[in-house]
């Protein structure tokens, strides 16, 4: 799979580094961009900075030259993790004037993929609004909404709770978190 991981200036930058964490660009292709924002998050929030794994590409936000700035050559998914209320009022509304909102738009238009993780709260009814538009466009919201009935005792654990849903989402194979009544089964 073709996969643009697109990274925003929302509370959660352990959500990406999380989800880089456990995608493997020896089987996928993983391609990243970052809101300019997201590094002023990522430096508040992750003191050894992003870790980018070897073999993913990363791609200037200001530059179209990037293939998924085309409905020609776009992803098969798009995740926005974590995405702001701004870059998903945007998104929501076809803004495209960055890459990271065009590629957005080219996934959309083009019926692949396109999975939100935003991170608000507590919630207006503009980004509700949002959320409804985003809905019947096709997008997937997943909201960074952590699970406690696994028992997580670190922070990593309790954010790999909404990683693991993401990777099932992509359709990527994972363990990440414990599954409800998985010893059941
Ligand atoms: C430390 C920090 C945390 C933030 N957390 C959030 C958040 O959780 N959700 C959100 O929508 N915006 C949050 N913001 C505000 C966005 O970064 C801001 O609206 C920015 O313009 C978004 O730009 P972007 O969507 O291009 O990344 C935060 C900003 C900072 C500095």
């Amino acid at each position: 799979m073709k996969i643009l991981v697109a990274i925003t200036g929302a509370s959660g930058a352990l959500y990406a580094q999380r989800l880089l964490d456990n995608l493997d660009p020896t089987v996928h292709e993983i391609h990243v961009v970052m809101s300019h924002y997201a590094q002023q998050v990522i430096a508040h929030e992750l003191p050894a900075g992003l870790r980018l794994p070897a073999g993913v590409q990363t791609h200037n936000l200001k530059s179209m030259n990037m293939p998924f700035a085309s409905g020609s050559n776009p992803p098969d998914v798009m995740v926005v993790i974590p995405c702001t209320m701004g870059t998903l009022g945007r998104i929501a509304h076809g803004y495209s004037e960055d890459v990271l909102l065009r590629a957005a738009d080219v996934v959309l238009k083009e019926r692949r993929r396109l999975i939100l993780v935003p991170r608000e709260t507590p919630l207006s009814l503009v980004h509700v609004k949002n959320y409804e538009l985003l809905l019947l466009a096709g997008a997937t919201i997943l909201p960074a909404n952590p699970s406690f009935y696994a028992g997580a005792k670190t922070v990593t654990e309790l954010a790999d709770t909404v990683v693991a849903r993401v990777l099932d989402h992509l359709g990527v194979p994972n363990k990440l978190a414990p599954r409800w009544a998985e010893e059941d089964e």
